[in-house]
């Protein structure tokens, strides 16, 4: 388990209410920076004994990534092709069925996307004279195409599903799981707008890096009056996105656009809120530092960005067992990269300004900041 303590919740919808906002961060352990900070979430009006604590450990760093000696070793390792496709497949067998047995069924999911009118969305968003970045034309998480082909697009929702039963291990469901991540990210999001954007209203909202829409919807949800943006530089993640969006019947649908995030062409200071979800990880440094400029050209003066992803301070990230990081870092060829970029000090390079970071799950971090006026 990973630092998850008390859960004393046992309905799905007393759970979902658990939000960071109603619980308390306490320091605990050494001082001068060395300390670790518990995060304690608990569900509002519930006793003492409904929390989940997850703890930001300050200091110590992640051995299996970035510049750690064994982490050049394992990453060495991985670089013999043998048997990094032997880990590529392993990996995703082992995510397969251990999602199987939580209840996601991940076979059955892809059928029936293998048997929808998917096909006939990629014409309507393919942008065909986009020149794909050489790190995203290469294998990547267990696929030879890397983000782009169907079946990298059709495992993309049981995926998510599993990633976020995987990160609170200890909650019934992957739903309970992501809404309590979702909605701490939303929640982080929203306080920082409402703290340092003078009352800008969110009427326009970019998740560069959004997949099949997962994020987007959850935007889209936490925003209604919103017009929410969508894009991606795979156009199969974006055509299941824009099957499953025909399907929500929204009063604003998210609209999609295929484009890379690093020059999106899309209007400069046109968006209050930019939100990279869970892509920097799957980046060259080289292209994060252009997605994050980018994001500062695109938002309005006093806009708020928002980036999750993995965070190296997280306790349950360092802990995690050598087998399962592994596998992981068999599939994710820029975590070194990731794990070695000093994000505040890259965002006040573009000129971000009230940088605030605070872990919204065990394992993931939300950084928010303010573009510059
Ligand atoms: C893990 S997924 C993000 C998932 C989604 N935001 C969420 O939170 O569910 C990372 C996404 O980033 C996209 N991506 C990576 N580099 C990109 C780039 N330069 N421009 C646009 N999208 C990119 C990938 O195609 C992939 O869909």
């Amino acid at each position: 388990m990973e630092a998850v303590a008390g859960i004393g919740c046992g309905s799905a919808s007393a759970s979902a209410a658990w939000r960071i906002g109603t619980g308390r961060s306490r320091a605990v352990g050494g001082a001068g920076g060395r300390g670790r900070v518990r995060v304690r979430v608990r569900a509002a009006g519930s006793s003492g004994s409904d929390v989940v604590e997850f703890e930001q450990v300050q200091g110590e760093k992640v051995r299996w990534a970035g510049d750690d000696p064994l982490a050049k070793f394992v990453s060495g390792l991985i670089a013999i092709k043998p048997l990094f496709s032997l880990l590529q497949t392993g990996a995703k067998n082992v995510m397969v069925r251990t999602a199987e047995k939580s209840g996601i069924p991940w076979k059955e999911m892809v059928e029936e996307m293998q048997a929808s009118d998917v096909y006939a969305e990629l014409k309507t968003l393919e942008n065909p004279a986009l020149v794909y970045p050489d790190y995203y034309i290469q294998p990547f998480h267990g696929y030879n195409t890397g983000n782009l082909s169907w079946e990298a697009a059709f495992d993309c929702e049981p995926a998510t599903r599993a990633l976020w039963k995987r990160t609170f291990p200890a909650l019934d469901s992957w739903k309970e799981a992501g809404e309590l991540s979702r909605g701490n990210w939303a929640d982080a999001i929203d306080s920082h707008h409402a703290s340092f954007s003078g009352g800008l209203p969110v009427g326009d909202v970019v998740d560069l890096g959004c997949s099949t829409a997962n994020s987007s919807r959850f935007l889209a949800d936490r925003f209604p009056t919103a017009q929410v943006t969508g894009l991606d530089l795979s156009p199969y993640f974006l055509a299941v996105a824009q099957r499953q969006e025909k399907d929500a019947m929204r009063k604003k649908p998210i609209r999609f656009v295929h484009a890379n995030a690093e020059c999106t062409g899309l209007p400069s200071k046109s968006f209050d809120v930019v939100s990279i979800a869970y892509v920097l990880h799957e980046c060259p440094q080289s292209a994060s530092r252009k997605i994050l400029r980018e994001a500062h050209r695109l938002l309005k003066p006093m806009g708020t960005l928002a980036i999750t992803d993995q965070s190296p301070k997280s306790k349950a990230i360092q802990k995690l067992h050598p087998a399962l990081w592994i596998l992981m870092k068999s599939t994710e060829p820029w975590l070194d990269e990731f794990y070695r970029l000093d994000l505040e000090a890259e965002l006040q390079e573009c000129g971000f300004t009230n940088y605030r970071s605070v872990l919204t799950n065990p394992r993931h971090f939300t950084a928010t900041a303010t573009a510059a006026m």
